[in-house]
């Protein structure tokens, strides 16, 4: 056990699909994963081990926000041996050809986060996707089909901005849209040379102000787990 997992050594499977939403890691395991059994209770944060496709197989919430999340990824990899993390969640486009129910495969993360400023004094540092892991993704959408976007992505400190503009500059720049915690899942998995992949479903526009209900963000995050799953397996 870690000081935020339950679970024994072994509990864990090499590879780990980790949203956000706790809730949404146990609707994740009943609806994908063949004899899920679940590893984690602690404060809430769920966390199953099954198999798809014959493959052992997790999925972990992480919270909201890079320290939560850093948090578990740090115990998944440094107390249970976890090797590929692949982020799934939802995000906010700030680009007008990225609309509702898209998919973007986050290459690498900006961030407003003072965490790597604090770890790299004075100079950036760019956290990036594991590239055989943003391949395979990559190709199993082109094999079935589904159409994603990817490229930079922003991981910011805060849902609710002071300044309303405040997207428009990350925009010109070609940021696709907005997150809250793939810089972090980057970095950590680069510091312990590990796999890290982030697969975001855009749940809100910055562009047009609309936002997916809670029954078509079920829905339209189907997609993306087939293609996680398709990944990992
Ligand atoms: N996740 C989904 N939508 C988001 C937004 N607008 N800002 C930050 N994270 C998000």
């Amino acid at each position: 056990m870690s000081t935020h997992i339950q679970a024994e050594k072994g509990d864990i499977a090499e590879t780990i699909l980790l949203p956000g939403d706790p809730l949404r890691a146990k609707w994740i395991a009943n609806t994908f994963f063949n004899n899920p059994v679940c590893y984690n209770e602690v404060r809430g944060m769920l966390g199953y081990t099954g198999t798809y496709k014959g493959k052992r197989i997790s999925v972990q919430g992480t919270g909201m926000g890079i320290p939560s999340t850093l948090i578990y990824c740090h115990e998944l990899i440094n107390n249970f041996g976890v090797k590929n993390l692949i982020r799934v969640g939802s995000a906010g486009s700030y680009q007008e050809n990225i609309g509702l129910r898209d998919i973007v495969i986050a290459m690498s993360a900006s961030s407003t986060s003072g965490i790597n400023n604090s770890r790299f004094a004075n100079a950036d540092y760019a956290p990036t996707a594991n590239f055989d892991l943003f391949l395979k993704a990559a190709l199993y959408a082109k094999e079935n089909n589904i159409t994603i976007k990817a490229g930079n992505v922003l991981s910011s400190d805060e849902f609710y901005e002071d300044d309303p503009e405040a997207h428009k500059k990350w925009a010109e720049y070609g940021v696709l849209c907005v997150e809250m915690e793939t810089a972090g899942l980057y970095t950590i998995a680069a510091k312990h040379n590990v796999n890290a992949l982030s697969i975001l479903t855009i749940s809100d526009s910055f562009v047009t102000g609309t936002h997916l209900s809670s029954e078509e963000r079920e829905k339209s995050f189907s997609k993306m787990i087939e293609i996680a799953l398709g990944t990992a397996s």
